[in-house]
């Protein structure tokens, strides 16, 4: 088991997006596996990796490695969690109901996708063909974006979006909702991810 506390320090790493539209338009270009130093505690393959989130604020986004992946940690506001209910409509899965083994732990398994309404955590790679998407956390019109725009993640690659809780718009490249990993709360602020209860 691997161990990072989330701290300005190690922001470069972890910190990828810190509150919205940090990333801005160049690094989209930029294969998510160079956007990582390398970490000597993530080489480690297939470990699981203890998060401390208790600095992460309402309306800030990490990253972490696991498995060689980006994994996003979310702390949505209460506004951004009740936006979640009414986008439905124009979801191609809201209920995440398709490969439910692959992509959606059962406690993970309602609107907000997650544990704690507030927290999402989720792999950060599109379900068409792995681009890693980028965060567009802030609602409001912007450009590639519907007007209604609600805060997201946007794949450059072929133009898929996600809402706030990693779930695929319609009638986009993207089939699937973004994978939830398996994660479980070793504290209250402190996050496992790749294990969880049954593991
Ligand atoms: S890889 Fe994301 S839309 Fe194609």
């Amino acid at each position: 088991m691997s161990q990072d506390a989330i701290d300005p320090g190690r922001r470069t790493w972890i910190g990828i997006t810190c509150g919205a539209g940090a990333l801005g338009g160049v690094a989209v270009a930029v294969p998510f596996v160079s956007s990582f130093a390398p970490s000597e505690r993530a080489k480690a393959a297939g470990a699981a990796v203890e998060v401390d989130i208790s600095t992460l604020k309402a309306g800030e986004m990490a990253t972490v490695e696991w498995r060689g992946k980006p994994v996003w940690i979310l702390k949505r506001t209460p506004d951004q969690v009740e936006a979640l209910a009414k986008l439905d409509a124009k979801l191609a899965d809201p209920d995440s109901k398709r490969k439910p083994d692959e992509l959606t732990p059962a406690y993970a398994r309602n609107k907000a996708r997650s544990i704690k309404p507030e927290v999402l955590v989720a792999v950060g790679i599109c379900s068409h063909l792995g681009c890693s998407p980028t965060a567009k956390l802030q609602a409001g019109a912007q450009p590639s974006l519907p007007e209604d725009w609600p805060g997201g993640f946007f794949c450059p690659c072929h133009g898929s979006m996600f809402d706030l809780a990693g779930r695929v718009y319609k009638n986009l490249p993207a089939p699937d909702n973004l994978e939830v990993p398996p994660h479980m709360y070793l504290s209250e602020t402190k996050l496992l991810i790749g294990e969880d209860k049954k593991a």
